[in-house]
């Protein structure tokens, strides 16, 4: 069974054909770059704006600035946690992330950060005291060779945790060699369990191949999260159905509030299900645990009592929960973004392009990136800061561009 659905054509193509016939650590992606790429901009299409906001280039360095060992924010947090975006193209378009025919402007092939880039990356972030490193998209595994650069990453820095979300379409057949690379988890988006519902929802998508890729990532021996987007009444009704599917095996469901940004930002307000509805649905059912866990990240899991199973909340727009968040995240476009809901960040490419930049350059650039891009925590919510900058503009930037 082949998605057809989503903007995902041209995907890849040059970087699969260097990437099968490789091994791990010996890739030339350079000469694999198209000479020219075309990149033409159809009109405006609803709820989807140009491009991310531009961002201006890294400062020059201090000549006798060194490389820290922990990397620190503006508001005094120590980042330990990085979302990097593999590519911004997707094979599905939900209606509340991509234009039906994806974005109007998804980076180029050549825009991209190759995998000798992304290594190299991830290899001064770790130095610099990062311990997680998810990998998203778009949709990451519409990038070829991704089990690759997975190889790669844990080559150079073992002790990185490496994750993934991943909305699962092509996990069936990736799982095992993801696992095998050093993959120690993965988040599948699962919206429904209607397949009608799902494929509504994904514009097509086939909710069989979602269900047997989570099978193939359980059997692999992934650790795997369910994410569900709660989107409009009928999320609220198959929150028990979803949580026994989880819960039968073995799997945690986390449920999380609609964001108003890209696509979901024209939605009809009807959807957005605030997560206090969530949580009165399950009373009764979990309770507000003290789970360790709900300090690492966003989520805010509730428990079982008799059992110890989970469940997880996200309360994404309503209740902000900027104070403890220590992630950042990197564009495909190898931009970093300090938040989902702030306009600024830093362009790291031309810094990694730049043939003589070292170690040290690359250090640089994101201490200075990061020391001016995180003002968006004082916001109260993630909505009041997306309608915060310029004319709004910010909020039509789907997530997808800036890395789910
Ligand atoms: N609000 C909340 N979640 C979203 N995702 C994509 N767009 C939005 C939005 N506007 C989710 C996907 C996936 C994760 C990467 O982000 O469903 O679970
Ligand atoms: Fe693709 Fe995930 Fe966006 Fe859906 S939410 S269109 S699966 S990137």
């Amino acid at each position: 069974m082949t998605q057809v659905m989503g903007p995902w054509r041209g995907v890849g193509t040059d970087e699969a054909a260097s990437m099968s016939l490789l091994s791990a650590t010996s890739i030339d992606e350079d000469r694999a770059r198209p000479k020219a790429a075309l990149h033409v901009l159809g009109p405006p299409r609803r709820g989807c704006s140009d491009e991310l906001t531009p961002i201006a280039p890294a400062p020059e360095r201090p000549r006798d600035f060194e490389i820290p060992t922990a990397l620190v924010d503006a508001a005094g947090r120590r980042v330990r946690y990085v979302r990097l975006s593999v590519t911004d193209r997707c094979d599905l378009a939900c209606t509340y992330c991509m234009p039906p025919h994806g974005e109007r402007a998804h980076a180029r092939r050549e825009e991209l950060l190759d995998f000798d880039e992304i290594v190299r990356l991830a290899r001064v972030l770790h130095r610099m005291g990062v311990e997680r490193l998810r990998l998203t998209g778009g949709e990451p595994l519409v990038r070829r060779g991704v089990p690759e650069l997975v190889a790669r990453l844990h080559t150079v820095a073992p002790s990185l945790a490496l994750t993934m979300t991943t909305n699962g379409t092509r996990l069936g057949p990736l799982a095992a060699s993801l696992a095998q690379s050093g993959l120690s988890s993965v988040n599948v988006s699962l919206d429904s369990l209607d397949p009608q519902r799902f494929a509504a929802i994904t514009r097509g998508g086939s909710l069989d191949l979602v269900l047997a890729g989570i099978e193939a990532a359980r059997a692999a021996g992934l650790e795997v999260k369910l994410n569900t987007v709660l989107q409009g009444e009928a999320s609220l009704g198959e929150l028990p159905a979803l949580i026994a599917w989880a819960w039968a095996r073995g799997l945690t469901p986390r449920f999380i509030e609609l964001m108003p940004m890209g696509e979901a930002s024209s939605l009809p307000s009807s959807d957005f299900i605030p997560i206090a509805r969530a949580r009165e649905r399950l009373s009764g059912l979990v309770e507000d645990g003290r789970d360790p866990s709900s300090a690492r990240g966003p989520a805010r899991y509730l428990v079982e009592p008799r059992t110890d199973r989970r469940v997880g909340l996200i309360a994404a727009a309503s209740e902000p929960f900027c104070e403890g968040c220590n992630r950042i995240r990197l564009t495909a476009r190898g931009e970093l973004r300090g938040c989902l809901g702030h306009p600024h960040g830093v362009a790291l490419r031309p810094v990694l392009r730049h043939s003589g930049s070292d170690d040290r350059d690359l250090a640089w650039a994101l201490v200075a990136g990061l020391s001016g891009a995180r003002r968006g925590h004082e916001m109260p919510s993630i909505g009041a800061r997306l309608a915060a900058f310029g004319d709004g503009a910010h909020a039509r930037v789907g997530m997808s561009l800036v890395g789910g």
